[in-house]
Parts: C-alpha cells; structure tokens; sequence
C-alpha cells in the first residue's frame, strides 16, 4: 500500500471521511484503539486532540482536565507524562476498554504514520505568547518532520496566531482553520493569509452558499461533529468535500447511498 498523502487524495470527486477523536461513537475517544479501529473501517483522515502534560511532553486528550475521560482529576497540565500514563482512558467509556491509557503524539504517530492521513488540533489555550523553543507547535512539527510525516499531516487549529506562526516556519505543512461558524466575515481572507489546506466549520451553521464561496476561493470544506444519520445527511446536501464525524462507517455508508441515488 502507498504512503497516504493530502495531494496525493482527490477533492470534489472522493468524499474525505474523517474520524473525531477516532471512532468515538464506539470506543474511547482520542485512544489507541479508537484510532485502529477508524482505520479499520475506511477513515480517510484521522482527527486528534493535544495537549501538553506538566513536563511538556505531548499527550492526545480534548478537554482541559482529566475528568471526563479518564479516572483522574484535574487539570491535565499539572501532571507529568508519567502520572498521566498510570491513568486509565477507557474503563469510563466502557468496561471492556479499562487499561487503555492517554496516548502520547508519538505513539499514536507510530499507530497511524503511513497508514492514514492525520488532522492533528492544536487547542486554542495551548498558544503561548512568549514562543518557548518547546512550545507545542514546534515539538509537533519537529516531530512530524523526523517520522517523515509532512505530506500526511493537517494541523487544525481555532487559534489563529498559532496557526499565522506555524505559517512562517515555512515548513510547508498543511494547516486548517477551524472556526464555528462558516458565515462569519473574515474566514476566506483567514484561510488566503494562511495559505490554508481546508476550513473546517461546525455543520450546524453551514450552508450550501458558504461552501460555494469557500470553493470559489480555492479551499475545501470539512465540517465537524456530525455525528447521527441526520447531521451527516444535512453535511451532504450543503456541497461539502468531506466530514469530521465520531461515526465513519456510517458517514461512508451514508455518503455512498446518497451519491448513488444520485446517479
Ligand atoms: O477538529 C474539529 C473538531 O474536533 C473541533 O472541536 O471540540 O471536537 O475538538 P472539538
Ligand atoms: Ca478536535
């Protein structure tokens, strides 16, 4: 099988399913698991969260605190990657998945690399003003970089200052710009000064006239969090060149029965 690469995939023609968190609808999101088995069920892009942990190694979790998603508490900030990786990640998801821990970058790299496209979000709190030479964007990049990753790598972010400095880097990876809102002025001309890969807006305010004026403009459109047969069919009828869904192997069922009633 070929390397997966973002120039390498056809836009328009091929819709680009893409996995949240992995496939969160059916095992624990942002796991090792949940990204194997995105890939097992056709993913096209696998979409993760990081973060990082008190001595500044990169861990992959959404939130801010360990709450909700492992049996830990508290800012993720404040521990180690040492204490994280004793925390369990799955038990609360579901009994069957307890012991799966918090995956660093690397290993879900080590997962994935080469095998599918990544869409790497870097969160909005995680930009640092003062640019410290292990600032999250630069470990990531470097990182990307020494697994040879560049050309199947997406770094998303709504934080545009994060996004402007990985711009100048001039690394040539692609970068994203996520915004909740499609019809907000400014996104385009955001996407232009980024020389942005994507957008990538919430479904539920996309309409099918954003997505013409983001593809007049040259830049395709990923829509995020649907997730249920309704929400995805809603992506569908808007124009759009993919999804960002918890639920792949429905996104594809339901993206194939529609092009095909279509013809
Ligand atoms: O990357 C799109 C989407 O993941 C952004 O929202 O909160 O699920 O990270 P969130
Ligand atoms: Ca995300």
């Amino acid at each position: 099988m070929s390397m997966p690469s973002l120039a390498g995939r056809r836009l328009r023609t091929d819709p680009w399913i893409i996995a949240h968190r992995g496939y969160r609808t059916r095992y624990p999101e942002n796991t090792l698991c949940a990204f194997a088995a995105a890939i097992e069920a056709g993913a096209d892009m696998i979409e993760l969260d990081v973060m990082l942990a008190r001595d500044r190694r990169m861990v992959v979790i959404h939130d801010d605190t360990l709450d909700r998603t492992t049996n830990g508490r508290g800012p993720v900030g404040l521990k180690t990657l040492a204490e994280l990786k004793k925390l369990d990640a799955g038990g609360w998801f579901a009994p069957q998945f307890a012991g799966e821990t918090l995956p660093t970058l690397e290993e879900a790299m080590d997962l994935m690399g080469g095998r599918v496209l990544i869409n790497i979000e870097i969160k909005r709190n995680a930009y640092e003003p003062d640019d410290p030479p292990d600032a999250v964007e630069r470990q990531l990049l470097d990182l990307v970089k020494r697994r040879g990753l560049l050309n199947s790598v997406l770094i998303s972010s709504f934080e545009v200052r994060l996004l402007e400095r990985i711009a100048s880097r001039g690394d040539g990876v692609a970068l994203a710009f996520l915004n909740r809102n499609a019809g907000e002025p400014g996104n385009i001309e955001t996407c232009r000064k980024l020389q942005a890969f994507s957008f990538h807006p919430n479904w539920i305010e996309l309409k099918g006239e954003h997505v013409r004026e983001f593809h007049q403009a040259g830049f395709p459109v990923f829509p995020y969090n649907a997730d249920t047969e309704e929400q995805i069919r809603r992506v569908i009828t808007t124009g759009a060149d993919g999804i960002i869904t918890s639920d792949p192997l429905l996104a594809r069922e339901i993206w194939k029965e529609e092009e095909s009633s279509q013809t």
